[in-house]
């Protein structure tokens, strides 16, 4: 399977199957990178409320940044893990204070943002801005496990660093965005973590996990 094929496959798949979710329709890196803190622990069926409360509640990141904190949280409440909210108040803070309101559109500068790691750098750097960095999740992790065979535990310390290794090589420079939403709604509705839907998965024949009976066993997570 080459990276070409690998891609238009999967793409193709997401032209048919993906759920239109509202983050989908906008370009605009305030509201992709809302929607990812918003979707870092959480489901996207549970998560989908609170990002149209926030967007509403704060359509742009200087209405976020003046918010009050106490007023954040509130709005916040029922989705666990607090400090991710604090922490998505400081960086809303520092893209006003340092930046004029504007996320920096590559993936190195937005590295440099408080809060903001890798997945999250790339996600807005290709769902904004167009860059080809490939975002890579626990739902990528999956498919790029099962479909290529890779052994190496996801919990172990060079695991990101392969996996992104391996999604470069495979994520196309024209469309890297709908690339990239592909890999996390196909992770997500078709390889899922248990009993992926296999027979109607246009990667059936070139996925090692289906061919060795290995679905269970991919991604490879060690017990710690
Ligand atoms: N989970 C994390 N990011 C997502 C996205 N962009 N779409 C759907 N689910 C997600």
């Amino acid at each position: 399977l080459s990276p070409t094929d690998f891609s238009r496959t999967l793409i193709r798949w997401y032209h048919r199957h993906h759920r239109d979710l509202p983050w989908r329709h906008t370009t605009d890196p305030y509201k992709i990178w809302l929607s990812e803190i918003i979707l870092q622990q959480t489901r996207v069926v549970q998560g989908l409320p609170y990002y149209l409360r926030f967007v509403e509640q704060y359509p742009t990141v200087f209405d976020l940044a003046r918010a009050d904190e106490q007023e954040v949280l509130r709005l916040w409440q029922g989705l666990g893990y607090y400090s991710r909210a604090r922490n998505m108040h400081r960086t809303a803070r520092q893209v006003v204070d340092e930046y004029g309101g504007n996320f920096p559109p590559t993936y190195a500068q937005l590295l440099e943002l408080k809060g903001i790691g890798q997945y999250t750098a790339a996600a807005i750097a290709s769902f904004a801005f167009g860059e080809a960095v490939p975002a890579v999740d626990g739902n990528v992790y999956r498919v790029l496990a099962r479909i290529f065979g890779i052994k190496t535990d996801i919990l172990s310390s060079p695991a990101k660093k392969e996996f992104t290794a391996v999604a470069r090589q495979l994520i196309p420079a024209d469309d890297p965005a709908t690339f990239n939403q592909a890999m996390i709604e196909f992770g997500a509705i078709q390889c899922q973590p248990v009993a992926p839907d296999c027979l109607l998965c246009p990667f059936n024949q070139h996925c090692y996990a289906f061919q060795h009976g290995a679905q269970a066993r991919l991604p490879v997570k060690a017990r710690k």
